[in-house]
């Protein structure tokens, strides 16, 4: 068992650190914050994610994990540092480096014993050399050093489960002595490894992570073709995946993907494809789609009515996928300033995203409109006149067709991410709008309530 350090505690760090002290070894987390050290010293995760906490407390009473802001300590004698510091997106799209070699440099400061430093964050093609020359350079101590790139496929909601029992575990090493500690480092966790050249190991991710993000612009550019000539995306969806080449996975159409990573790493192989003097077609068309799929409702909503303003409109889920509180690049972000702005009325729920999603825009007036926070789905619908689905939270799928029709005042629904049967939604008289999927039609039932959405005001 190795004595390991962990550089960062978002969830690429803290997820890795209490792995790799779950199946044994030593670990000791590094961040600046003192707060959050404090907290998750005393088992408490600064994020959410299933069965995170439980393993902490665990491995803290085990006496396998710790937490500190003294990287100096935390550094001097491990055998191996992860650094898994943030890599955020620049306004041009490349990658911000400040983390890393703000860690690389205290690393070089600090180690005093031969040491593999394994990059896990995501970084441009070719940084693990830097990084490894930039240690070199403000080395003090005369020890052995290198770097490795172990790049990281963990989704958020499932971090550790996905950790645990990884497809793969990609390691990129420059050197005999590097790969075999790495896999050593991993040989509890009896997963399959492959050993590339770093450079290939940085690309794998990036490659990995866009190709995903491309099957999804696919499926909503199919999704709205379907539309047009009288497909149905599910049906489509559902023949594709029986044939083992396309595989079943990632293939659902819906309000386009966010999160913290398919935004941000296809930005960033495209500018570093550009760097190289080579357009990266293929991933450019899956960021044009994914922009355009974001705010596709708001687009046939603001076309089927005549104003927002004045309308009460629930927003049901704020975060990019359930299972997290993380609101990052989340459709609700594109959708919910846009209805504001036209005057709505928005009552937004979800089940754990609001405070995140509260400090990009809080309860209140905001342009023309107003936001409100709902206590649960059948809160934001009371007296609806508008309903948008971004997420496919439990909560929100436990809404029946019915409910909509009796809570709404009238019940017209944007589903980005076909939670329901058409049919379903149409015999409970509600007016249904998904993705890649043929409407209702207009709900005889509810034709009497039509004039409200022209008179409908604040009150
Ligand atoms: C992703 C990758 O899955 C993971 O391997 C990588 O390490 C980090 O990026 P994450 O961003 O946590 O993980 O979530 P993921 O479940 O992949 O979903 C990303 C986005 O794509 C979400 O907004 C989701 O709603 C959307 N998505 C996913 C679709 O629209 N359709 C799909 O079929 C799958």
């Amino acid at each position: 068992m190795f004595k390991i350090a962990v550089a960062g505690t978002g969830y690429v760090g803290l997820v890795a650190g209490v792995c790799l002290a779950e199946v044994g070894h030593q670990v000791i987390c590094v961040d600046v914050d003192e707060n959050k050290v404090n907290a998750m010293k005393s088992g408490l995760s600064p994020i959410y994610e299933v069965n995170l906490e439980a393993l902490m407390q665990k491995n803290i009473a085990a006496g396998r994990i710790d937490f500190t802001t003294d990287y100096q300590d935390a550094y001097k004698d491990a055998d191996a540092i992860f650094i898994g510091v943030g890599t955020p997106e620049q306004p041009d799209g490349s990658a911000n480096l400040a983390n890393i070699a703000t860690v690389a440099r205290q690393i070089a400061e600090s180690i005093r014993k031969d040491c593999l430093v394994i990059v896990k964050s995501t970084v441009p093609v070719g940084t693990n050399d830097k990084v490894e020359q930039f240690i070199h350079d403000f080395l003090v101590h005369d020890v052995k050093v290198e770097v490795a790139s172990n790049p990281e496929f963990l989704a958020q909601g499932s971090a550790v489960h996905d950790t645990l029992h990884a497809e793969r575990i990609i390691i990129g090493t420059a050197s005999k002595w590097a790969e075999e500690l790495l896999m050593e480092i991993y040989e509890p966790f009896r997963l399959p490894i492959v050993s590339v050249t770093r450079r290939s190991a940085e690309m794998i991710k990036y490659a990995s992570n866009d190709f995903l993000a491309l099957k999804i612009s696919y499926m909503n550019d199919i999704a709205n073709l379907c539309e047009r000539v009288g497909a149905d995306i599910q049906d489509v969806i559902e023949g594709m995946s029986f044939d083992t080449r396309i595989g079943s996975r990632f293939l659902k159409a819906g309000i386009g993907y966010g999160g913290s990573c398919f935004p941000k790493d296809t930005k960033a192989l495209q500018y570093m494809a550009r760097q190289h003097g080579y357009e990266l077609r293929t991933v450019s068309a899956a960021i044009d789609v994914n922009h355009d799929q974001k705010t596709i409702l708001y687009h046939k909503a603001s076309a089927r009515l005549i104003t927002f303003n004045g309308l009460k409109v629930a927003v049901l889920g704020l975060t990019f996928k359930p299972g997290t509180d993380d609101v990052r690049e989340a459709a609700s972000l594109a959708n919910v300033p846009l209805l504001l702005d036209q005057g709505a009325d928005v009552y937004a729920f979800d089940p754990a995203g609001t405070l995140n999603f509260s400090k990009h825009f809080p309860e209140g007036e905001h342009g023309n409109g107003r936001l409100t926070f709902a206590t649960n789905a059948m809160e934001a619908l009371e007296a609806a006149n508008v309903c948008f689905i971004f997420t496919e939270w439990d909560e929100i799928k436990a809404v029946s067709p019915v409910d909509y029709n009796q809570r709404m005042r009238t019940p017209l629904v944007f589903d980005g991410r076909n939670l329901y049967e058409v049919e379903a939604m149409e015999q409970a008289g509600v007016e249904y709008y998904s993705i890649g999927r043929n409407s209702t039609r207009r709900s005889r039932a509810k034709e009497s309530k039509e004039s409200e959405y022209q008179t409908a005001r604040h009150e």
